[in-house]
């Protein structure tokens, strides 16, 4: 049968992870992938030991090879952070991108029947099903095919969402310009070495897709019964999940699901989706301030923003009024500092003046602090711009229309080197400076 897929529009955002100032909290002990006493699972991001996780000993401790680690790696995806996962036995080792703004999780499959994304090597090989002694494909009447074909915008179209001569559940998700589709199938899911995590992990088996990274598929965060995350969470005592993005790839992150150590200073309550998108995490924005003076709204507007936390999204999309307020105020501050704004380009970008020194100083720019609910963030200046080149740094904030208009999002290169909770339970995000 021809494999006809019908992929409609969904938007599906992306991701975000956090991690541990912990000075005082830890012992020197190596941290590596493992299942601790208060039954979390913490995973990692890129050093394979970190020392600070928490205190508790390991009681699972898993000898970590390469699955359970996270890394950012510009090579394979810009702007992305990687987990590692294995799938199948024998084991698949692949790295996947960690995404709080979508929902299934899927990998790169062999038996391309359309078009596929090329892998990195360092991503992994694709993953065969038909070598796979524990896959299992899952069937058109079972209820997480059901939602996923629901929640996709195929569930009028069951003649797509299913294969009858084989009973396979069809699946397709798209993110944008990007999609990926394929068989619903389950297997073993691994993290670390050989640490089984999930006997029968749902994911997409992709058979086509346009994907614009190297890594071998996506690993999906949001609330859905058939996430990454909360098929995970099934098996920890407490619904939450943490991670921290190094915003330098030679520094140590990590990503916790499960029970985490409760002291924080900065929290703003967890609303619960974006619109129609039930499934994200989302968080109400107040104000902004560079260099520790509010921007300069028009009064009579309200400015304040609900904003999807999305792990997969580098920029921050903020409201264009909040957007031109703040470029206005970073450019003043940058001008200060032998800079000037660099105009026709579609970002926010700057050049030092002829003569000034062109090194990139971090230190002299501007913080830009976000005023959430109860909490404020001091953004440090590596997390508000991007270093293009020598002489050249753009504003890492954008307006909504750029992305996807009316959404706004707080992406992942705001948070990098703080620690991201987010409590399930209590509602709550928590957030940690300079936790990695
Ligand atoms: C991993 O664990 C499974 C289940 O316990 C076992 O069947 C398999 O042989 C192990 N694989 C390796 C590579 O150790
Ligand atoms: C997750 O989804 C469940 C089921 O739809 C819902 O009851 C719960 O409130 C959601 N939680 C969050 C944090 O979105």
């Amino acid at each position: 049968m021809e494999l006809r897929l019908h992929v409609l529009v969904l938007l599906a955002l992306s991701y975000i992870v956090g991690p541990c100032n912990c000075t005082g909290l830890c012992s020197p002990a190596s941290y590596e992938f493992r299942l601790s006493k208060d039954g979390a699972f913490h995973f990692p991001v890129f050093h394979r030991k970190h020392p600070c996780l928490d205190p508790s000993p390991a009681v699972h401790a898993a000898s970590v090879s390469d699955a359970g680690t996270v890394i950012g790696d510009d090579e394979i995806h810009r702007g992305k952070y990687l987990m590692a996962i294995s799938l199948g036995t024998p084991a698949v080792f692949s790295l996947v991108t960690i995404d709080t703004g979508s929902t299934l999780s899927w990998v790169n499959c062999e038996r391309c029947q359309i078009s596929c994304h090329d892998q990195a090597v360092k991503a992994g090989p694709r993953f065969d099903p038909h070598i796979s002694a524990t896959y299992r494909q899952v069937g058109c009447s079972n209820a997480d095919c059901v939602d996923i074909h629901v929640d996709n915008g195929l569930g009028l179209l069951t003649p797509y969402g299913c294969n009858d001569e084989t009973d396979t559940c069809i699946y397709s998700v798209r993110y944008g310009s990007q999609y990926s589709a394929g068989k619903l199938g389950r297997d073993r899911l691994a993290l670390g070495d050989n640490f089984t995590v999930v006997d029968d992990f749902i994911f997409g088996c992709s058979e086509d897709d346009r994907f614009y990274g190297l890594e071998a598929g996506v690993i999906g965060f949001g609330n859905k019964s058939y996430s990454f995350f909360n098929q995970m969470a099934r098996q920890t005592s407490y619904s939450a999940f943490a991670y921290c993005f190094p915003s330098d790839h030679q520094a140590e992150g990590f990503l916790v699901v499960g029970p985490y150590p409760q002291r924080l200073e900065l929290v703003t309550p967890l609303m619960r989706g974006y619109g129609r998108r039930w499934y994200v995490y989302s968080l109400l924005l107040l104000g902004m301030a560079v260099d520790g003076k509010r921007l300069e709204v028009d009064p009579t507007v309200d400015t304040r923003q609900i904003m999807v936390v999305d792990s997969g999204t580098e920029d921050t999309f903020v409201s264009p009024l909040v957007f031109y307020a703040l470029s206005e105020a970073v450019t003043s501050a940058m001008g200060g500092k032998g800079y000037y704004r660099e105009y026709g380009s579609e970002k926010v970008c700057f050049r030092p003046f002829q003569g000034s020194e062109p090194a990139v100083t971090w230190r002299d720019f501007p913080t830009v602090e976000m005023q959430f609910l109860r909490a404020t963030l001091k953004l440090p200046p590596e997390n508000v711009f991007h270093q293009q080149s020598a002489d050249r740094i753009c504003l890492a904030f954008q307006p909504d229309a750029s992305g996807v208009r009316d959404v706004r999002i707080l992406g992942n290169k705001a948070l990098r080197s703080f620690r991201v909770v987010y409590d399930l339970e209590k509602m709550n995000f928590g957030f940690q400076p300079r936790a990695c």
